[in-house]
Parts: structure tokens; C-alpha cells; sequence
């Protein structure tokens, strides 16, 4: 069997203390299976960028690490792939910064990374890169040579192409991922916007999940990532998640609750939600005291500015909104700004009567589907899903929504609220088995099978220098 590179930027070691999500848990299945290594940055900082490889090994499970210099950091990580490239591919042109010392240190790190990975890669090996911060990996590893089957995974959203086009040296970034022989990308949706920046912006052809630029043809598919199914009904149902579950009750005391969990960042829409709770609160005094709106958030990318300012955005709205409604003895809202283990937000998840999932774009948002993975069978809780989520493409029995109006976020909070049993277990029961039929497994295999038929890799190089003189 063919051995499996992974490459991510952020490689999650495995460890004895289990704190895995369920793509590292995915992966690391993946990796034991094809005896593969997974290959990333160590999310640490060296004076002098020297190439030298952090090896490690658990469970059977090899991870390889590189630390970067703090200012491949900076325009790297930080800065292309996180004031560039996350919020125009979220749609959001007005954060999106266009800073050329970002384009050059993205690009020199991601040919660090594919000079040291090399020597790694055996003659049969498939690799299988994450994500935008590595779109260019596998152009830089062609240079070098290799020839191997190389696909790519994309977990945010494709941006439609009149928005990608604000990005100069677009035309670059994208001829670089011609030089994976798979593409694969959240929803039909996203798929279909790369296909028409290819045939629109690059005179590409499309058949079937062909697309031809040139004389050079890849595979482009969509294939929705799912939860660890098995691993997530494991958590939901261990004593720390039944503790935390007691914990919650105990606390609202007979109030109903509504939970939402995201990393704090502007694309999950959270000063929007706040607002459509207030606005429920406005139109439902009757329900004064007796709903509590729980909003999990890490922080998460702190020395980004928008993520700064998002920050503050929602402490004053939180405020205020909290200011406006609570009593002595009720706060409407719990906004916390703290991480929790995957076992203990299974009791949260399910101490609610209903999910707030309402991001103003995602790529997919795995949230929405522990949610309802986390949900008790007899007494279901209710989903209220943003239209513009990948999951939504998906979980077409949530209370779908759009995440910008309070009036239909308000509506869809009492609707939620006031639903009959009958309604939300048939509802719930859809979701659940869309959820258990493409978990995270069933992706991974997906992905992976398309990858290993993957043909023609041995004169890639060729096409894509022809591909390179064309521009
Ligand atoms: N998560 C977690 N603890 C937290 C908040 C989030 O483990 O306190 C996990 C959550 O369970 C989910 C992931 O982080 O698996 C978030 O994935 P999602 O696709 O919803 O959003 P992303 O952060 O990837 O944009
Ligand atoms: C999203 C991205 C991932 C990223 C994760 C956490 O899910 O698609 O690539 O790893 O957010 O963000 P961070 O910047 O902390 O790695």
C-alpha cells in the first residue's frame, strides 16, 4: 500500500491525553493505516530558519515539524494567510489586506517547507495538502522534481471569481494548483466557483471532474468533511460529558438555553447573533428571564488586528445587550471567552434546546454537526443553521437562516423554542443520519481513493512549465 503524506500548517501532534479534534483523529486513522508522516509547521518561532525536522511518533502516528523564523510568522501565517486570503475567501474584501511583503514571505515559506519535505517523500508515496495557507506547496515541489500524487483540500470557501480577482497575482495562486492532480472542496458551491474562475480567468475547459488548462488536466471534486462520528457519540456519552451536563443544568435553573460555540472570528457572525437574540428579547418579553443564550468562544488568531477588534466589538455588544435586559438574577447572555475539551462540550451541546450556528460564511462549520450529534433521541434540540455555511448544503432540516436579518434570526429562535416533539425528533432523525453516513471516515476514504487513482503525474512538471510560459 502506498505510504500517505499529510501537510497541514498546524499539525496536531497525537498524545496520550486524547485532546484531538476530529480532523487530527481522522487523519491520524488515515496516517496509521498508510503508515504515512504528517508534515507541518511546529507553531514555534527560531532565530534562523535552519530546516531541521522535529520528529515524533504515538500511537503509531509519525509527525514532522519545522519552527519558522517570527517573521515567516508574520507574513505567513499571519499576515497572507490571515489578513489576505482568510477574510477575502470569506467574502469579506474590506479586512482583506494586499501587503506585498505578505505575497513574498508566503511564498518563501511555502517553498521551506517543500524544500525540507522532500527528502521525506518515497517514490509511491500520495501527499495530501490542507488548506489555503499551502496552495502553492505542490507548484514548489513539482520544481524540485517530485512526481508524485498530489492532492489538495480546501476547508474554507472558494470566493466567487469577481471577488478573487481583487487579488493581485491572483492568476499565480491559482495556475499553482495545477500542480495537484486533485482538488477537492467543501460543497458543490465552492467547486463551482473554482470552476468558473478556470474557465472564465484561465480559458479552462470543464468534463465531468476534469478540468483542462492548457494541456494540463486535473481532478477537482466537492466532498463535504463530516465529525468522527463513533469517536463523537464516545465523548457525548462519557462521564465527563454527563458531568458537564449536570453542571449546565443545575445552572440555568429550568431556563431554556441556546448554545453557540466558534472560534472568535468575524466570519462566525457573532455580533450579528447577539443582535438576533436582543431582537428576540424585544419581541418576547414574556420570555424575560426564562432563555439564556451561551456563547463559547476562544480567541483565536490574537495578534491579527480584525481579530482584535472583533474582540472588543463583542465585549461592548455583550454589554450592552446585557445591560439593556438582565435583572438581579438573570443575565441574558453568558458570553465566554475560554476553550472546551470535545467531551465537556458535548454536555453543553446537549444541556441545549437549541444550536445558533449562524456564521456570515463557512466552509463547512463541524459545530453545527455536534450539535446534533450531541443531541438526546427522545427530547432533540433544534438547529438553527446560516444558509451560508457548507453545512447547510447538508443539514437541510435545521431551521435555515440568513444571518444577517435579526427579524428571521428572532423568528427562527421562537419557532426553535416552541417546536412540538413530534417535529424536531423527525427533523433531528434526518440530520443524524445524514451525519453518520458522511462522517469523517467516509471523507477521508473518499478523498483518498480519488487521490491513489490519480494518473499522469509523470509528466505534470512539463505541463505546468508549458503552463507557466502561457501566462
Ligand atoms: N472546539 C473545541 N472547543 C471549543 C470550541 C471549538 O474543541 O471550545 C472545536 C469544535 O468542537 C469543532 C472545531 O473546534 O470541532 C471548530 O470547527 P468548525 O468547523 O466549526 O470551525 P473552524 O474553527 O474550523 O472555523
Ligand atoms: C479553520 C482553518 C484551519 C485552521 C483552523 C484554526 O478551520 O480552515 O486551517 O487550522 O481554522 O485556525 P488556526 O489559525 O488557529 O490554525
Amino acid at each position: 500500500m502506498s505510504r500517505l503524506i499529510i501537510v497541514s500548517n498546524r499539525v496536531q501532534k497525537p498524545g496520550p491525553d486524547g485532546a484531538q479534534g476530529g480532523l487530527a483523529v481522522a487523519l491520524s486513522a488515515a496516517l496509521r493505516e498508510h503508515k504515512g508522516i504528517w508534515f507541518g509547521w511546529s507553531g514555534e518561532t527560531a532565530s534562523k530558519f535552519t530546516g531541521h525536522i522535529g520528529l515524533d511518533e504515538y500511537d503509531g502516528v509519525r509527525t514532522a515539524t519545522v519552527d519558522l523564523e517570527e517573521q515567516d510568522v508574520d507574513e505567513y501565517y499571519n499576515g497572507y494567510a490571515n489578513r489576505t486570503l482568510w477574510p477575502l475567501f470569506h467574502y469579506r474584501m474590506d479586512l482583506a489586506e494586499y501587503v506585498r511583503s505578505f505575497g513574498s514571505g508566503y511564498e518563501r515559506v511555502n517553498k521551506r517547507f517543500a524544500e525540507t519535505l522532500q527528502p521525506l517523500i518515497e517514490s509511491d508515496d500520495a501527499v495530501w495538502v490542507h488548506d489555503y495557507h499551502l496552495i502553492p506547496l505542490a507548484w514548489d515541489l513539482r520544481r524540485q522534481g517530485v512526481k508524485n500524487r498530489m492532492g489538495f483540500f480546501l476547508h474554507t470557501p472558494w470566493p466567487p471569481t469577481r471577488l478573487l480577482v481583487a487579488l493581485p497575482h491572483h492568476q499565480r495562486l491559482v495556475q499553482s494548483l495545477f500542480a495537484y492532480d486533485v482538488l477537492g472542496f467543501q460543497t458543490e458551491e465552492w467547486l463551482e466557483s473554482f470552476r468558473h474562475y478556470c474557465e472564465k480567468e484561465m480559458g479552462g475547459t470543464i468534463d465531468g471532474d476534469d478540468i483542462t488548462v492548457g494541456s494540463r488536466t486535473i481532478k477537482a471534486f466537492a466532498c463535504p468533511i463530516g465529525i468522527d462520528y463513533d469517536e463523537f457519540l464516545d465523548a457525548v456519552n462519557s462521564e465527563n460529558a454527563k458531568a458537564a451536563l449536570t453542571k449546565m443544568r443545575a445552572s440555568l435553573q429550568d431556563r431554556a438555553m441556546i448554545v453557540g460555540v466558534d472560534r472568535l472570528d468575524y466570519s462566525k457572525g457573532l455580533e450579528e447573533r447577539f443582535q438576533g437574540f436582543e431582537k428576540y428579547l424585544t419581541d418576547h418579553p414574556e420570555m424575560h428571564t426564562h432563555v439564556v443564550l451561551v456563547q463559547v468562544a476562544p480567541p483565536s488568531r490574537g495578534e491579527v488586528k480584525s481579530y482584535q477588534e472583533i474582540r472588543a466589538s463583542l465585549e461592548a455588544e455583550s454589554g450592552r445587550i446585557n445591560g439593556r435586559f438582565a435583572h438581579v438574577d438573570w443575565t441574558p447572555i453568558r458570553y465566554v471567552n475560554k476553550g472546551y475539551p470535545r467531551d465537556q462540550l458535548g454536555g453543553i451541546y446537549r444541556a441545549a434546546k437549541v444550536g445558533l450556528v449562524t456564521p456570515l460564511r463557512d466552509g463547512m462549520n463541524l459545530v453545527a454537526k455536534e450539535y446534533v450529534a450531541a443531541q438526546d433521541p427522545q427530547d432533540p434540540g433544534v438547529l438553527i443553521l446560516s444558509r451560508f455555511a457548507g453545512a447547510a448544503q447538508q443539514l437541510t432540516e435545521a431551521l435555515l437562516i440568513n444571518p444577517y436579518s435579526d427579524e428571521e434570526m428572532a423568528d427562527a429562535i421562537h419557532q426553535a423554542l416552541t417546536m412540538p416533539l413530534d417535529e424536531r425528533k423527525r427533523r433531528w432523525k434526518i440530520m443524524m443520519d445524514e451525519i453518520g453516513e458522511t462522517d469523517v471516515v467516509w471523507w477521508r476514504e473518499t478523498y483518498v481513493n480519488k487521490l491513489m487513482q490519480a494518473q499522469d503525474v509523470e509528466s505534470a512538471e512539463d505541463k505546468l512549465l508549458e503552463l507557466s510560459d502561457e501566462e
